[in-house]
């Protein structure tokens, strides 16, 4: 995944993905230099506990995210488009000890903003969420809704033509009354069937990646499983990439081709699918998150699963934002001095597998 930078496969690149919130507390460091990759046609499963920065890293994806009053800094590349080029302009950062002071032009800042993004969201990036009836509006069929995100690929299009297009996406995303669901208003839809419209309108309007933020979790399991199929039969029929967000890593075991684990606001893992749940060469948070959840488990293992919580993302911790949780840390050379003092940087395992962990710097 990482070196899709340099891959002439790469969709999207996410680099050094900075997201600050000024807030009352104080700068909410909600994503703090986040760095992924989604190839052409790859599932890719971004993981990681509630706050860690998987929502707000999507949102700034889809441009839904203000700078004011924040920072949003670093690269989003899609197809070859840096959609933050030039935002930095209207958005200076000066440190001042651990003050961050912000001088801006907004009203420049969300002009700039709105060009970048122009004709990519809801067109070419597609996106569903966790909640998928109050994503669509009350009071329009869901065929007037697949309608209208079809219109945003072809153009005006009549009210037969919408329907019929409409219809013919209910089938690929096999509900079985197609006809009677495209008449439907949303409230009529049992929340499987609502997520299943929702994916309809995302994709109609022809997305080469869809980011589907928690889209099963408000769902009970089978009809869970069901929509993860679906997304997977999709990607494999249209090459669609997918961007999944879930804090369940085990959804990435059967359905994704990368992984990246994000803990405060940072990737820590990321890699291919087979690697990360080769469980071998595995980030100490991605161990415990690995064991929590794929339950695997014995009593040497114990220390494995992480304990105390995620960190203030006002007031991170020094050196590695892990490290205060990290029962491994005690075993290098160091006792985890280093741990304590340095960030890690991110270090290569094997083709495109890295760890940002002082465990795998040689010599540690
Ligand atoms: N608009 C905002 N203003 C201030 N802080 C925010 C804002 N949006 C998000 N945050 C904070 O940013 C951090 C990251 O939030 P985010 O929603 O991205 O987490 P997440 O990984 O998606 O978690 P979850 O699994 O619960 O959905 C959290 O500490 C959150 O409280
Ligand atoms: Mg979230």
């Amino acid at each position: 995944m990482k070196d899709s930078k340099t891959h002439s496969d790469a969709l999207l690149t996410v680099n050094n993905l900075s997201t600050y919130f000024h807030t009352r507390k104080g700068m909410v460091k909600a994503v703090d230099g986040a760095s992924y990759s989604v190839n052409k046609g790859e599932f890719v499963c971004l993981t990681g506990e509630s706050g860690s920065g998987k929502t707000v890293s999507a949102l700034a994806v889809l441009g839904l995210i203000d700078a004011s009053p924040g920072i949003i800094e670093g690269d989003i590349v899609f197809e070859n488009k840096n959609l933050l080029d030039e935002l930095q302009n209207y958005c200076t950062v000066r440190t001042n000890g651990n003050a961050v002071n912000i001088v801006k032009d907004v009203p420049g800042w969300r002009k700039k903003h709105r060009s970048n993004i122009a004709g990519i969201r809801g067109k070419r990036i597609g996106m569903i969420f966790q909640d998928p009836v109050s994503s669509l509006n009350p009071f329009f069929t869901v065929a007037d809704h697949i309608g209208e995100s079809a219109r945003l690929r072809y153009g005006k299009l009549n009210h037969k033509h919408k329907r019929g297009i409409a219809v013919e996406w209910l089938k690929k995303v096999r509900i079985s009354s197609p006809e009677e669901v495209a008449d439907s208003y949303p409230f009529q839809l049992s929340g499987g069937m609502a997520q299943r419209a929702m994916i309809a309108v995302a994709l109609a309007a022809e997305p080469q990646l869809l980011i589907a933020d928690e889209p099963t979790t408000a769902l009970d399991a089978t009809v869970q499983l069901e929509i993860l199929q679906l997304l997977k039969s999709l990607q494999n029929e249209m090459n669609l990439s997918i961007l999944f967000i879930t804090h369940d890593i085990s959804i990435g075991s059967n359905f994704a081709d990368a992984i990246a684990v994000m803990y405060a606001g940072r990737v820590v893992e990321s890699g291919p699918a087979a690697a990360v749940f080769q469980h071998d060469n595995n980030h100490p948070y991605t161990d415990g998150l690995l064991h929590a959840a794929l339950k695997i488990t014995t009593a040497a293992d114990d220390k494995k699963f992480i304990k105390g919580s995620p960190p203030d993302s006002v007031h991170l911790p020094s050196g590695c934002k892990f490290h205060p949780r990290c029962e491994l840390k005690s075993e290098l050379k160091d006792g985890g001095e280093r741990c304590e003092r340095e960030e890690p940087h991110d270090i290569k395992i094997t083709d495109n597998h890295y760890n940002r962990c002082w465990k795998y710097e040689p010599g540690h």
